[in-house]
C-alpha cells in the first residue's frame, strides 16, 4: 500500500497533529521524516492535551508503530522525556522505533544554535534554539553522530573531536566551553535507555510496504520553512516538503500516495521573515487570542494574519498536493468579516505569482476578497453541506483558487470536531 503524507503548507503550526491523529487511527505506521524537536504538535483527546515535539503523534494509537525516520535529528534527552510522559499517561512506548541513521543532537548543538543567533544580531532567524541547524550542519559535514553508533557506544572518538572543534569556537567568542567528560557521562546514560528502540527503519518501512501495511508520514515544519523552496534564510535547516519525506524515510516517490497540505483558515508565523498577509494590528491580535496562537515549543506569541492563497498555490505546486486539510474554520468564523488574499499586486499588476525571493516579496501588496463571517458553533457539524452558507462560500473560494480539493475541515479543538469530505 502507498504511504500517505501530511505536510505543513505555510510557516508551521497549521494543526498537522489533528489531521495526523485522525489519519493514524487506522495506520499501521506513523513516521516522522525530518526536523527535530523544533516541531510542536498538539492533540486533544477526551479533553486531555498532549504535545509532541519528536515522537510521531500517531503513537497514541496503540496498534500503530511510531517511527522516527532517518531524516530526523534527535535530542535524546527530549525523546526520553516524551517517552516518560507517555508512560505517566498510561501509554507504554513499546510501539516506538527510532532510525539507526537519525542524527543525535548534543548539548553543544544547542549552545551553538544560541551563539549563532547572537552573532546574527538584528538579522537573527528566530530559531527555536533546539540545536537543529547545528546538528544538520554536522550531518552534512559528515562529523555527525548517528543513533546506531550512539546507542552502541561507538561515538566517543568522534564526540571528542567535535567538542574540541566547538570549544575552539566557543572560546574565541568568549562563550562557556563544553566539558566533554560531562557530556559523555550524561549521554551514555541516554544511550543505554534508548537502545531498545533503535532499528533500521528503512528496512522496516519497506517490509511494511511489501506487506501492504498502511503508512502515514507526518510532516513537521512546513513548505515556506523549507531550506530549498522556503523563504531563505528565514527557514529551518531541513526539507519539510515532499522530497524530505522520501529522503527522510527511504521511501521512494513511487510508493507515495495522498499528499495532504494542512493549513489554517487564517495564517501564522513564528520567528522572523517575510509574511505578506500579516496583520500586525488589532485583527492579528484578535486572531491570536481566538486561535490561542502561542508556540507549543517556545511559547512565543505567533504573528497572525489572513490566509494567503498565492502562497498556498505555491505549496500545492512544490509538493504536488492531492488534498487540503483546513483547520480553525470555527476560529475564523468568529469574526464579522474575513479576508482572503487572492493575488499579489506588484508594479500595478495583480497576479498569482509567488516567489520566496525576499526582494520580489518586499514590493508585493496583498489583494483581498472579503467574506462574511459569524459561522456560529460548527463543532458538531459532520457534513460539508450542513455548514452555514458563509462558511461554504469561504471554503469554496479557497478550493476554486488553489485548484486542490478540501478533504478535511477542522471545526474545533477536539478530536471529533472534524468534517471528512
Ligand atoms: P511545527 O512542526 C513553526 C521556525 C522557527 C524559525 C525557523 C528556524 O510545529 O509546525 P529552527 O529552530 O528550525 O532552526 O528555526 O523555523 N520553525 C517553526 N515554526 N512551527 C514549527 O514546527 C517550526 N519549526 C521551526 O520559528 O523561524
Ligand atoms: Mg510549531
Amino acid at each position: 500500500m502507498k504511504a500517505d503524507v501530511v505536510l505543513g503548507s505555510f510557516y508551521g503550526d497549521e494543526g498537522k497533529g489533528k489531521i495526523i491523529d485522525y489519519l493514524s487511527q487506522n495506520a499501521d505506521f506513523a513516521v516522522r521524516c525530518s526536523g527535530g524537536n523544533n516541531a510542536g504538535h498538539s492533540i486533544e483527546i477526551d479533553g486531555k492535551k498532549f504535545a509532541f515535539h519528536l515522537i510521531p503523534s500517531g503513537i497514541l494509537n496503540k496498534n500503530t508503530i511510531a517511527v522516527i525516520g532517518n531524516g530526523v535529528v534527535v535530542d535524546p534527552k527530549v525523546l526520553l522525556e516524551e517517552i516518560n510522559n507517555l508512560k505517566e499517561n498510561g501509554y507504554d512506548a513499546k510501539n516506538l522505533r527510532v532510525s539507526d541513521k537519525s542524527h543525535v543532537i548534543f548539548s553543544y548543538h544547542i549552545e551553538m544554535d544560541k551563539l549563532q543567533e547572537d552573532l546574527r544580531g538584528n538579522k537573527k532567524i528566530g530559531t527555536t534554539c533546539r540545536g537543529i541547524g547545528p546538528a544538520y550542519c554536522d550531518k552534512y559535514e559528515r562529523c555527525g553522530i548517528r543513533m546506531g553508533d550512539f546507542v552502541n557506544k561507538r561515538y566517543e572518538e568522534q564526540l571528542r573531536k567535535n567538542v574540541e572543534v566547538k570549544n575552539n569556537i566557543f572560546r574565541s567568542y568568549g562563550y562557556k566551553e563544553i566539558d566533554v567528560e560531562n557530556v559523555l557521562e550524561e549521554y551514555n546514560r541516554y544511550a543505554d535507555k534508548l537502545k531498545e528502540y533503535v532499528v533500521d527503519t528503512v528496512a522496516l518501512l519497506h517490509e511494511a510496504i511489501e506487506q501492504d501495511k498502511k503508512i502515514l508520514c507526518e510532516g513537521a515544519q512546513a513548505t515556506l520553512l523549507d531550506i530549498d523552496v522556503g523563504s531563505y534564510p528565514f527557514v529551518t535547516s531541513s526539507n519539510p516538503t515532499i522530497g524530505g519525506i522520501c529522503t527522510g524515510t527511504g521511501i521512494g516517490a513511487r510508493f507515495i500516495g495522498e499528499v495532504y497540505g494542512v493549513l489554517k483558515a487564517y495564517s501564522s508565523r513564528v520567528g522572523e521573515g517575510p509574511y505578506i498577509t500579516e496583520q500586525d494590528n488589532e485583527i492579528g491580535d484578535m486572531i491570536r487570542e481566538l486561535g490561542h496562537e502561542y508556540g507549543t515549543t517556545t511559547k512565543r506569541p505567533r504573528r497572525c494574519g489572513w490566509l494567503d492563497l498565492v502562497a498556498l498555490k505555491y505549496a500545492a505546486m512544490v509538493n504536488g498536493l492531492t488534498g487540503l486539510a483546513i483547520n480553525h474554520v470555527d476560529t475564523i468564523g468568529k469574526l464579522d468579516k474575513i479576508k482572503l488574499c487572492t493575488g499579489y499586486k506588484k508594479d500595478g499588476v495583480t497576479n498569482m505569482k509567488f516567489s520566496v525571493d525576499l526582494d520580489y516579496l518586499k514590493d508585493c501588496e496583498p489583494v483581498y476578497e472579503t467574506f462574511d463571517g459569524n459561522f456560529g458553533d460548527i463543532s458538531n457539524v459532520k457534513k460539508r453541506e450542513d455548514l452555514p452558507e458563509n462558511a461554504k462560500k469561504y471554503l469554496n473560494r479557497i478550493e476554486e483558487v488553489v485548484g486542490v480539493p478540501i478533504k478535511f475541515i477542522g471545526t474545533g479543538a477536539g478530536r471529533d470536531s472534524m468534517i471528512v469530505c
